[in-house]
């Protein structure tokens, strides 16, 4: 066991009261963290990136390339990261701009760089069809035009996502615009503003990051049982300001969070997958799934430290253990920030009458296919199929059933949608935004609705899958035209 003992009581009104903390857990004997003291370390804050000017282009330059991490004091770990060993930086974008991505490959094998939540034309996505081999540049190139919001990028090769992210290919991209310009949110960069990609990570007895999938990991999703917040193992942050904004990302790869304070306090979501909510939701629980994102704003008082948290609800398979994200540590005295606006935006929603075309997907996980373990309507994905085409300018509604024993987070490229309604009831506050990433509980029918604009391609597919990773690499994944 760990040298960390404190225990954190939560009072939720979903689970009760519960005890969290590293020491709640039980951690199997072939785990390394049973051999080691984890001692905490400060919050790491990936690079912010705005990329240079060319042209009227905004350029940025990435690397996807291995190298070797520090998790534990004195454990050398083999990792992947672009730019750097582990995660990459964040790329600061801004709607209305062009922009120009070079990714470079030196990884040694092929992969992929896909601009998850991003609205644009279907070559420059960075799926499974715009392979970047090993010394290879691949440079999209496309306009930004969405609000403000906290998007991500990961790699998204055919059978190989997981793997590829497991390793530690991920980052964050941010878009800003005039609407939250004149917000005024806490918006300085690792000061009242934090991008914390959360995942959590197995480690064998010598400290490596292994990636051998079990038929239960295949089944589950890959797993583990330290908590990973930007790649920093039990991170603290010294806080300075009365109000932290904190753009969450779920990097894991099958992990479901149920994020909370340790001090069972509200928090406010502000933003959803794709900017804004319309207003401030106050939240004791935020449960976000692989792929999704959420920013929140939590208040701070002086010189009380206060832990963003993961408990366990014990609903479905959330799969990770109750765990410490990151220890907030508020100084003796604050800086005051702004009061939140009650307001924040305006949402153009979709109406269920304009929509034109009603599709159907059921999420399905068999150990009995013969084809593999993961399909969407009974296909397993292959690359060499189009399995749905839609027409650009139109609204339509998916409907999401799963009929499995499992909660499966759906994604959809391209487009930003709206959840209609789960099995009928409308979607809680804070789902109610612009989304790329929903949920689908078993035994649950979901309906979004969205709209496909400005781009259209004959030949280059967007995807559609579940976003826990081994699932999507087992073949939960289809493809679409926008003609
Ligand atoms: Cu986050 Cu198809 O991806
Ligand atoms: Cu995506
Ligand atoms: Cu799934």
């Amino acid at each position: 066991m760990t040298k960390l003992t404190r225990r954190y009581v939560l009072k939720s009104a979903v689970s009760g009261s519960v005890a969290v903390g590293l020491a709640a857990i039980y951690w199997p004997s072939s785990s390394f963290a049973n051999h080691v003291n984890i001692l905490p370390k400060p919050l790491f804050v990936p690079l912010q990136t705005h990329g240079r000017e060319d042209n009227g282009v905004q350029v940025y330059d990435v690397t996807l390339q291995n190298g070797v991490t520090e998790f534990f004091d004195g454990y050398h770990t083999r990792t992947s990261g672009i730019n750097g060993s582990y995660l990459g930086p964040t790329l600061m974008m801004r709607n209305g701009n062009s922009v120009r991505i070079n990714v470079a490959n030196q990884l040694g094998e092929d992969s992929t760089l896909h601009w998850h939540g991003m609205h644009l034309p279907a070559a420059q996505d960075g799926g499974p069809h715009q392979v970047v081999a090993h010394d290879q540049v691949w440079s999209p190139e496309f306009t930004v035009k969405q609000k403000a919001a906290s998007l991500w990028y990961h790699p998204h090769l055919m059978g190989k996502t997981g793997e590829h992210v497991w390793r530690g290919l991920a980052g964050m991209v941010i878009i800003e615009d005039e609407e939250t310009d004149v917000l005024n949110l806490p918006s300085e960069y690792g000061v009242d503003d934090i991008p914390l990609v959360l995942q959590d990570r197995w480690f064998t007895k010598d400290a490596q990051l292994s990636y051998k999938l079990s038929m239960h990991s295949k089944m589950m999703g890959m797993s583990g049982n330290i908590p990973l917040t930007n790649g920093t193992v039990l991170a603290y942050f010294d806080a300075t300001t009365t109000r932290l904004r904190m753009r969450l990302l779920n990097g894991s790869n099958a992990s479901t969070y149920n994020l909370a304070l340790s001090n069972g306090h509200d928090f406010s979501q502000i933003a959803t997958d794709g900017g804004l909510l319309e207003s401030p939701v106050s939240l004791k629980v935020l449960r976000l799934s692989p792929g999704e994102r959420a920013e929140i704003i939590v208040d701070l008082q002086a010189g009380k430290a206060v832990n963003l948290i993961n408990v366990s609800l014990n609903q479905g398979d959330d799969n990770a253990p109750q765990f410490n994200f990151l220890d907030i540590r508020p100084q003796a005295s604050l800086v005051a920030s702004d009061e939140l606006p009650d307001l924040l935006t305006q949402i153009d929603w979709l109406k269920e009458s304009d929509a034109t075309v009603t599709r159907t997907f059921s999420l399905e996980t068999s150990m009995a296919m013969m084809s593999g373990g993961a399909s969407i309507n009974g296909k397993v994905m292959d690359i060499g199929r189009i399995d749905e085409v839609v027409k650009r300018d139109t609204t339509e509604i998916w409907r999401l059933r799963n009929p499995s024993m499992m909660t499966h987070p759906f994604h959809i490229h391209d487009v930003q949608f709206q959840i209609l309604d789960r099995n009928g009831q409308p979607p809680t506050a804070n789902e109610n935004g612009r989304k790329d990433v929903v949920l689908v509980h078993p035994h649950e029918e979901v309906r979004i609705i969205m709209r496909f604009e400005d781009y259209a391609d004959e030949h280059a597919p967007f995807m559609y899958h579940c976003h826990i990773l081994e699932h999507e690499d087992e073949g939960m994944m289809g493809q679409f035209l926008v003609v």
